[in-house]
């Protein structure tokens, strides 16, 4: 945690970043709000961004969106990133829209309601059918028991040599814990992840471990062929 505030206070200087005020907002209001503070932290949410700016992203996926935190980081890529982010829950739906009006996103972040294996289907079915566009950068972090369904719906809906990253796949090392393999649901939705992910021949993908304020987990990152 120490080595994440010396980093966050040399490389994101609130003046550089005129989201910043906005992703502090976020920060506090969804934590008044009573939601869980488990979003990204921010040199995650800053690395999404930077992600999407190299590859010239501009039509993102979400799946999980909470209090809209990593959402409004991956908007702060261009000003013409447009951001669809799938929330399960109507309340935090509710936080996340008011997070992303602060912050002056409400143009280019677009939260939709129900959960990621209803509202995925219905966005896949209007990108066959041309009435969306289809995305060009994904990140999935929502229920880990989905997680292969959110990639397999993703993948109808993205273009080539598009990333879609997910969140939490190492969790502190459960990932390859006896017990949480075991009976962890989450886990286990996880490793069926990884598992089919390396035998998918559309995609060449690895896991990035991360350490620091929000513990020890890691990213997965998959490049689309
Ligand atoms: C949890 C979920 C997350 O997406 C995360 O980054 C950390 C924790 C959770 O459900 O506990
Ligand atoms: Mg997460």
């Amino acid at each position: 945690t120490a080595v994440d505030e010396y980093m966050e206070a040399h490389l994101h200087a609130p003046s550089r970043n005129k989201y910043h005020e906005a992703l502090e907002f976020t920060r506090s209001n969804s934590s008044a709000k009573g939601l869980k503070d488990i979003a990204v932290f921010a040199g995650q949410g800053k690395m999404l961004a930077l992600q999407i700016k190299l590859t010239g992203a501009k039509n993102v996926l979400e799946v999980g969106t909470l209090g809209g935190y990593s959402a409004i980081w991956m908007a702060t890529a261009s000003d013409d990133v447009k951001i669809t982010t799938v929330e399960v829950n109507a309340e935090t739906k509710a936080v996340a829209e008011e997070n992303i009006a602060h912050a002056g996103l409400s143009d280019r972040i677009s939260v939709l309601l129900g959960p990621g294996v209803e509202v995925l289907p219905k966005l896949v079915e209007e990108v066959k059918s041309g009435t969306r566009q289809p995305f060009d950068f994904a990140f999935i972090d929502a229920d880990k028991q989905n997680n292969l369904n959110y990639f397999n719906y993703t993948m109808q809906m993205i273009k080539p040599n598009s990333l879609i990253y997910v969140d939490n796949v190492v969790r502190r090392g459960q990932v390859v814990d006896p017990v949480a393999i075991r009976e962890d649901p989450n886990i286990q939705g996880t490793r069926r992840l990884i598992e089919a992910v390396g035998k998918d021949d559309r995609v060449d993908a690895v896991v990035i471990q991360t350490v620091g304020g929000k513990n020890y987990d890691g990213f997965l990152q998959a490049l689309v062929k």
